[in-house]
């Protein structure tokens, strides 16, 4: 299957000397220029930020979100340009769902998600090869579901709608096993075995239900009969930023602050997962929060941003909201978008020159859309 056409090189090329040019402002500087420039485009533009985009960004979001929230509207947006202040999987979902007449920005191309790099297309298709070498794809062995989580390259959500699967997110992830359950008797989950074991484990699987397929070992490192005896096949991928926490640090900030609630999203380990109060999405988390009386203490599971603007905002009506390990991490490819990217793609907008565009090729575009109408279809 060809790949996706990375951005409009040649309007790139042109304007990148003024991107360096922007680099070298502090970003306060940015504040005035992006707010003239997003003024002056109106209704045409509509700006997506994800919740782990830093502070100096998401203030300009017409729309904040987790990965589904924000995939909905990028599917219901009426303007002519959706600038994605997320990564690069966002932002190709977002033009898989867009009408012809949209164009998708992401502000940095370099904004890309480390986990959706630990799945390369060639990869999967080899696993598929060799899953249908021990006889697990076909309809005698109950069918295979492929499902890939939202953080994946266009080119793995294609390859799941054409051999009848779907994408999920962190939101509706346990709807989307149901889903795949009601039609196969295996699934295939990609890239994060983290979310993959976790919604598995909330579903009443049994580890021993499921194995680990290494794309860097011969035939995944497992055994036929192991992958006989599998329910999940689960892809050895995972988020570097929500691997770091560990059932260590539950234990450590329930000594330390009595009552606490632990929070954290389904990308940590199961181990971690296990001794939390609640497992959930981005807007989930948010939501928790949110909802609890006053005078509740949070140990959150997630990237550093987002927590520290929760516990800014949650500060003042009695809310107290910590990192769950002392040092939280931060998603290094999200923390690319800068003001200076925002503002040069709002400006080079505004001269009517459409920088970083995201186009998924048509090809592709197809069988990942059916992927994710699949999942839109699906209640959460
Ligand atoms: P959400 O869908 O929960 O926002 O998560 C996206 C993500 O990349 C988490 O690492
Ligand atoms: Fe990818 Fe992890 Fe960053 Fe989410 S937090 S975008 S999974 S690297």
């Amino acid at each position: 299957m060809t790949t996706v056409l990375e951005a409009e090189l040649p309007t790139q090329a042109a304007t990148q000397c003024t991107l360096d040019n922007y680099l070298e402002l502090p970003d306060a500087s940015m504040d005035g220029r992006i707010a003239a420039a997003r003024a002056k485009l109106g209704k045409q533009a509509i700006i997506l930020g994800h919740h782990y985009q830093r502070d100096e960004v998401i203030r300009f979001a017409d729309a904040t979100g987790d990965s589904y929230k924000l995939s909905k509207i990028a599917s219901q947006a009426v303007g002519k340009y959706i600038l994605f202040c997320g990564v690069h999987f966002m932002a190709e979902s977002a033009d898989i769902l867009a009408q012809p007449h949209q164009q998708v920005i992401l502000p940095d191309l370099n904004a890309g998600c480390s986990m959706a790099d630990m799945a390369d297309i060639s990869q999967v298709e080899a696993c598929w090869d060799s899953l249908t070498a021990a006889g697990l794809t076909g309809a005698e062995a109950g069918g295979l579901i492929p499902l890939t989580y939202m953080n994946s390259t266009a080119a793995i959500k294609a390859f799941c709608g054409e051999r009848g699967g779907l994408v999920c997110t962190s939101s509706n992830a346990a709807a989307a096993f149901r889903w795949a359950f009601a039609r196969g008797q295996r699934i295939l989950f990609l890239p994060d075995q983290h979310l993959g074991r976790n919604t598995a484990h909330a579903l009443g699987l049994a580890p021993q239900e499921m194995v680990v397929w290494d794309p860097y070992q011969l035939q995944g490192g497992l055994t036929p009969e192991r992958l006989r005896a599998a329910r999940v096949i689960l892809w050895k991928g995972h988020c570097s930023v929500h691997q770091r926490f560990l059932p260590e640090h539950v234990d450590l900030v329930r000594a330390k602050i009595p009552g606490v609630q632990v929070v954290v999203h389904p990308e940590c380990r199961l181990e971690v997962c296990q001794k939390a109060d609640v497992i959930g999405s981005t807007e989930r988390i948010i939501r928790t929060i949110e909802e609890a009386p006053t005078g509740t203490s949070f140990a959150v599971g997630t990237e550093i941003h987002l927590v520290n603007r929760l516990g800014k905002r949650f500060a003042p009506l009695g809310k107290h909201v910590i990192t769950l390990d002392d040092a939280g991490c931060l998603c290094t490819t999200m923390f690319r978008i800068s003001p200076q990217h925002l503002a040069w793609a709002l400006e080079n907008l505004v001269e009517g020159t459409v920088v970083n565009r995201i186009r998924v090729s048509d090809d592709v575009k197809h069988w990942a859309r059916v992927a994710l109408d699949r999942m839109l279809e699906i209640r959460g």
